[in-house]
């Protein structure tokens, strides 16, 4: 097995390419509208947003954003879902993507810069030591990500941490049926499968972290390999006593 620093560095290294070479698996509007993206929404994005797209899933349009609200996007990437949720929640609200990838960070920015995009903010940082306050974001999204960090209850545990009481987490990722055995292949941590727990595991870690509320609430129908697919799930931070639940 490898250690986690050894891990973090192939993924790095993965991402970075790729947020230098400008072309991923996903990037294309087929697959990203297959993923749940509407045409409408990628086309006020730019190719260099949409061509690293590497989600799995559509969490900001399952994410029932409110005008106003902060949304904080774990593993951003290139921007796909932070320029998506910054339309959404508009000039009163904030759209953050944290990316431990140097490269990706400043591809993500020189796009904001670009597009225009003055409600969103991209900076260097893992997820499982978010440079986030406590309990100041109201909604928490995450697209293939999760599955490429070796310690996922840390993971979560920061997203339940940044949350406010009320708010919301709303993660498209790769799981599998049942137990699957690559752990030992280190290109394929990279390439988002390895890394994949089993889908009643990867809810556990969830609610361990203190979520209420957790479920699948959409499966993707890109076929991925045999054993692995891709699930959006919900989960809530409680409200604080006499508050009362915003979500469904
Ligand atoms: C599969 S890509 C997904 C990017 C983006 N969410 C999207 O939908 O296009 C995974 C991203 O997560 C980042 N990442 C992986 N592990 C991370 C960690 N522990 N902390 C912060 N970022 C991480 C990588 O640098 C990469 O940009």
């Amino acid at each position: 097995m490898f250690s986690i620093k050894k891990i973090k560095q192939v993924v790095k290294e993965h991402y970075g390419r790729l947020a230098q070479q400008g072309k991923s698996c996903c990037g294309n509007a087929g697959h990203l509208e297959l993923i749940g993206y509407s045409k409408e929404e990628l086309a006020k994005l730019s190719d260099d947003v949409l061509n690293v797209g590497a989600g799995c899933g559509s969490p900001v349009t399952l994410a029932e954003l409110r005008e106003g609200e902060v949304v904080l996007d774990l593993g951003s990437g290139g921007g796909i879902d932070v320029f998506l949720a910054a339309q959404r929640v508009g000039l009163r609200g904030r759209a953050i993507g944290v990316d431990m990838t140097e490269a990706m960070v400043e591809r993500a920015r020189a796009s904001a810069t670009k597009l225009g995009f003055t409600n969103v903010e991209f900076l260097l940082g893992e997820i499982e030591t978010l440079p986030i306050a406590d309990a100041s974001v109201d909604v928490v999204i995450s697209n293939c990500v999760i599955n490429l960090v070796p310690d996922k209850a840390k993971a979560f545990s920061e997203a339940f941490r940044v949350l406010k009481p009320g708010g919301r987490l709303i993660v498209s990722d790769i799981v599998t049926r049942g137990k699957l055995a690559l752990k030992g292949d280190l290109a394929a941590w990279a390439g988002c499968l390895a890394g994949a727990v089993e889908d009643r595991e990867y809810l556990k870690i969830i609610a361990d972290a203190g979520f209420e509320r957790v479920e699948i609430i959409a499966h993707s129908p890109v076929p991925e390999p045999e054993g692995f697919y891709s699930v959006t799930v919900r989960g809530y931070k409680k409200p604080d006593a006499g508050s009362i639940w915003l979500g469904r």
